[in-house]
């Protein structure tokens, strides 16, 4: 059966039609062809529970446990991504692109509405092949050939406590590990990749991990990548997507930023994450 394939706004796609709980070889093979392509795919209406869930993810590749947020409390597999009502900050509330601190970077992640605010909470993609695509001449010639730092000490190590958006989710457990973010040790990416999967070319930094240009003085680096962020974030390569009761995304950490919107203070929201392993980028 052909899948009803429908372009998202500027970023993504939904995929109509499919049930994950049921998947056969056909739909599973348009479903790869649409994440290569769109960078992030979206369902609606799903009733998968857990097993389906990690089921789901499994048939895309292996899973790769994230280190630090808290784990459902039966499956290891399928990170928390939690807010309670008196708790003040999310997690994921800025551009970023998930483990791009490991020297093979995950491929991407499947997200499953749990639990929803009446309004709000709702997630931000950015196209990082449109911004590739999008670069200005001048910013394109600053980063030919170059190389960046990624890191995961600053954010989910033990000094990242001093900044309020991680010490209360520390705090109350719902990131963690912080021993095995200190000894993490930063890894390097090129800062423009070609797609392991497209072919297609996609800008691979990201405001929340990467940390500097290899060969640049700090000031120099933190210039190159402040331009960087700024063009990533433009409005031209991004778009929304609004969560109802069983909603689920599929995004490819290669080709997309995601954001995580705050802006539900006094409710719950419970997502469910499953990481699946990627491989060297070049
Ligand atoms: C994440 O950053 O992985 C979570 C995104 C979300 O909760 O919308």
């Amino acid at each position: 059966m052909t899948l009803d394939i429908r372009p998202h706004g500027r970023v993504g796609a939904e995929i109509l039609g499919v049930d994950l709980a049921r998947i056969d070889s056909a739909a599973l093979a348009q479903i790869r062809a649409a994440f290569a392509e769109y960078g992030v795919v979206f369902f609606r209406d799903q009733t998968i529970d857990e097993d389906d869930h990690i089921a789901f993810a499994r048939a895309l590749g292996p899973i790769n446990i994230n280190r630090f947020f808290a784990a459902h409390p039966r499956y290891p597999e399928i990170a928390l991504v939690l807010k309670e009502p008196d708790q003040r900050e999310n997690i994921g509330g800025g551009w970023h692109t998930d483990h791009s601190y490991d020297a093979i970077p995950a491929l991407g992640s499947v997200l499953v509405a749990r639990e929803l605010p009446p309004q709000g909470g709702s997630t931000g993609f950015a196209s990082m092949y449109a911004a590739y695509d999008a670069l200005p001449d001048g910013l394109r010639a600053r980063i030919d050939g170059a190389r960046a730092v990624h890191s995961a000490r600053h954010v989910f190590g033990s000094r990242s406590r001093v900044y309020e958006t991680v010490r209360e989710a520390a705090d109350d457990g719902r990131i963690g590990n912080a021993g095995a973010a200190d000894v993490l040790v930063d890894v390097t990416h090129p800062v423009v990749i070609t797609h392991p999967l497209s072919g297609k070319r996609a800008l691979y930094v990201n405001p929340a991990f990467t940390t500097a240009i290899v060969g640049l003085e700090p000031d120099a680096s933190q210039a190159l990548l402040a331009d960087l962020f700024a063009h990533g974030q433009d409005s031209r390569f991004n778009e929304t997507f609004h969560w109802q009761p069983g909603s689920v995304a599929l995004w490819d950490n290669r080709a997309t930023w995601h954001y995580a919107h705050n802006d539900y203070h006094g409710h719950r929201r419970e997502m469910h994450r499953i990481t699946i392993e990627g491989e060297p980028l070049h």
